[in-house]
C-alpha cells in the first residue's frame, strides 16, 4: 500500500545551530580514541546525533518568550502555579509534584510507595524504572503482550499481557505488589504504543484487586496520537481529549517531560491521594527542593507549561510521528532490518540480523553502531548485549540480551528529512561491506550500566553464534 505523503514541517525554522561534518580519518582517529564507545565522543564532533529524545528537543518561539516569564521565588511562585494548571488540565489529578526529571519521580515514587519485596509489574520497565526498583528492594516485572515478539506489523504491540497480570495477581496475592505501572510509549519494547482497549483492562484489573495503577508517561501525547489514528472510536477525538481519558483510568502518573514536555529538562509526579502527595513533598524537600520548584528553575516550569500544551497540537503529531515512519522506511529500504511498525520516537535496526556473522557475544548492535559514525557522523546506540548482557555472579555464564538492536532516536523538531536522507545513504554505504564488520571486545568494563563507560576493541578473530 502507498502511504500518505510524509506531511512537511508544521513550523518555519527562526534560530539555526551549525553542525559539522569531520573528515572519515578524523572519525576514525575520534572513534578510537574514544575506545570504540560512542559516549565518549564529544557532541561537537557528531554530524547527526540519534542517541536520545530525551532532553534534546527545539524549543518553540513562545517557549523561549516563556523563558522571561519565569518567576524564581522559593516558594508559590506564578510559574509554578501555571504548571500546576497545565498539568491539572491535561492529567485530572489533585496534586502536582514537579521534580528535576523522571528518574527522580521514580525514585521518590519507589522510597514511599513500595514495601521491600514487594513487586512491580510494568508492561516493560525502562532502564531507570527498573533501577530505582531494585535500589528500594522492589522486584521489577514486564508482561510484554504476546504480539510484542511478532515480526509482524501489528498495532499496539506496547501493551501489556492483562492475562499474565490476572494470573500473576491471583498467585502472588495483591499485597505483594506494590503497583502496576504501564509505560506509554513503550520505550524498552521499541517506543511501541499501548490501545485504550488495554489501558482500561489494566486499569480494570488493578481497581477489582485494589491496586494502585501508575503510568510512566514520558512519551504520553505520541501514545495517543497512535490511539487516535489506530484504534476505532476515536479519530474524532482530539489528543487532549485522549490523554485525559488515558489518564481518568489511573491513580497517579510519573513523567520525565525532557520528552514530550518538548523541553530540555524537568519531569514531575502527579496524583490524588492527600497522604502519599504529603510523604512525597517532605521527601522531596529532603533531595530536590521545595513543592513549589522540586529542583526546577521557575523559567524550566513555565517552558515546560507551553510545551505540555504545544505537544498535544495534533500537526506537531502527524509530522511527528510521520517522520519517523519516514525515517524507518529509508532504513528499510537500505537494507537493514528493522522493528516494524516503527514506534514514537526512534528505528530500531535489527544487528543481530543483519550482521549474523557477529555472535551476541561480540556485539552486533555496538559494530554497527560505530560504523554508523565512522562512515557518516551518526551517533546511535547499542541497544543489545553491550547494554543487558553480562557474566552472571553466580555461575560466571555470560548471557545476553533477547535482541541485537541499534536505536536510532529523532529529537523533537530537531531534524529535517534531508538528514534523514543523508542517514539512509549513510546506512546503504555500510549494506555494501557489512560482511567485513568485525565485532567487538570490552577491555574494561564497569559493574553497573558498562556500555556508558567500557573500554572496547575490535576482535582479532570472528566470534562463533551463541
Ligand atoms: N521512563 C521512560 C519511559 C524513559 O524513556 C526515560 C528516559 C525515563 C523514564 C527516565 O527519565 O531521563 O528524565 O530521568 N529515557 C531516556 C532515553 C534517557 O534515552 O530513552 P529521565
Amino acid at each position: 500500500m502507498q502511504r500518505k505523503r510524509q506531511p512537511a514541517e508544521p513550523y518555519r525554522i527562526k534560530a539555526v545551530e551549525a553542525i559539522k561534518l569531520q573528515s572519515r580519518h578524523e572519525r576514525e582517529e575520534l572513534i578510537a580514541k574514544g575506545n570504540y564507545n560512542v559516549f565518549k565522543i564529544d557532541a561537537e564532533d557528531i554530524y547527526i546525533d540519534l542517541l536520545t529524545d530525551s532532553g534534546t528537543a527545539a524549543m518553540s518561539n513562545r517557549q523561549w518568550a516563556a523563558l522571561m516569564l519565569g518567576d524564581e521565588s522559593y516558594a508559590g511562585a506564578r510559574s509554578f502555579r501555571k504548571f500546576e494548571k497545565t498539568i491539572k488540565g491535561i492529567f485530572g489529578k489533585k496534586f502536582v509534584i514537579p521534580c528535576h526529571q523522571g528518574r527522580v519521580a521514580e525514585n521518590l515514587v519507589f522510597s514511599n510507595a513500595l514495601k521491600p519485596g514487594q513487586y512491580v509489574p510494568n508492561n516493560t520497565h525502562f532502564d531507570t524504572t527498573r533501577g530505582n526498583c531494585l535500589h528500594k528492594g522492589g522486584i521489577p516485572i514486564d508482561m510484554p503482550c504476546e504480539e510484542s515478539k511478532s515480526d509482524e506489523p501489528l498495532p499496539f504491540k506496547g501493551n501489556m499481557d492483562t492475562v499474565r497480570l490476572e494470573s500473576f495477581i491471583k498467585d502472588k496475592g495483591p499485597e505483594q505488589i506494590a503497583m502496576v505501572i504501564m509505560t506509554v510509549t513503550n520505550n524498552s519494547a521499541g517506543g511501541q504504543p499501548v490501545s485504550m482497549a488495554n489501558i482500561r483492562e489494566v486499569s480494570e484489573i488493578c481497581h477489582r484487586h485494589g491496586l494502585l495503577f501508575y503510568f510512566d508517561c514520558a512519551r504520553f501525547a505520541e501514545n495517543s496520537y497512535f490511539i487516535k489514528r489506530d484504534e476505532a472510536g476515536y479519530a474524532g477525538k482530539s489528543i487532549a481529549e485522549i490523554a485525559q481519558e488515558m489518564f481518568s483510568m489511573c491513580d497517579g502518573a510519573m513523567m520525565s517531560a525532557k520528552k514530550d514536555g518538548l523541553a530540555n529538562m524537568g519531569g514531575f509526579i502527579t496524583l490524588d491521594d492527600e497522604k502519599l502527595y504529603e510523604k512525597l513533598t517532605q521527601h522531596l524537600i529532603l533531595i530536590e527542593g521545595f513543592p513549589t520548584y522540586g529542583g526546577l528553575a521557575g523559567r524550566d516550569l513555565e517552558v515546560l507549561s507551553v510545551g505540555l500544551r504545544e505537544v498535544l497540537d495534533f500537526d506537531y503529531l502527524d509530522f511527528r510521528i510521520e517522520q519517523v515512519e519516514y525515517f524507518g522506511e529509508k532504513i528499510k529500504a537500505a537494507g537493514m532490518p528493522i522493528i516494524e511498525p516503527t514506534g514514537g520516537h526512534a528505528v530500531f535496526v535489527d544487528a543481530g540480523q543483519l550482521l549474523p556473522h557477529i555472535s551476541p557475544g561480540q556485539f552486533p548492535g555496538h559494530a554497527l553502531a560505530v560504523e554508523f559514525y565512522v562512515e557518516g557522523g551518526v551517533r546511535a546506540v547499542e541497544i543489545g548485549s553491550l547494554m543487558f548482557g553480562g557474566t552472571d555472579p553466580d555461575t560466571g555464564k555470560e548471557f545476553f540480551a533477547p535482541r541485537e538492536l541499534v536505536r536510532m532516536c529523532l529529537p523533537r523538531r530537531v531534524y529535517t528529512n534531508s538528514h534523514i536522507d543523508y542517514i539512509a545513504e549513510v546506512a546503504e554505504k555500510i549494506v555494501t561491506r557489512k560482511e567485513s564488520i568485525r565485532g567487538y571486545e570490552i577491555l574494561k568494563q564497569t559493574k553497573f550500566l558498562r556500555h556508558f563507560t567500557c573500554d572496547l576493541a575490535v576482535c582479532k578473530s570472528e566470534g562463533v553464534k551463541a
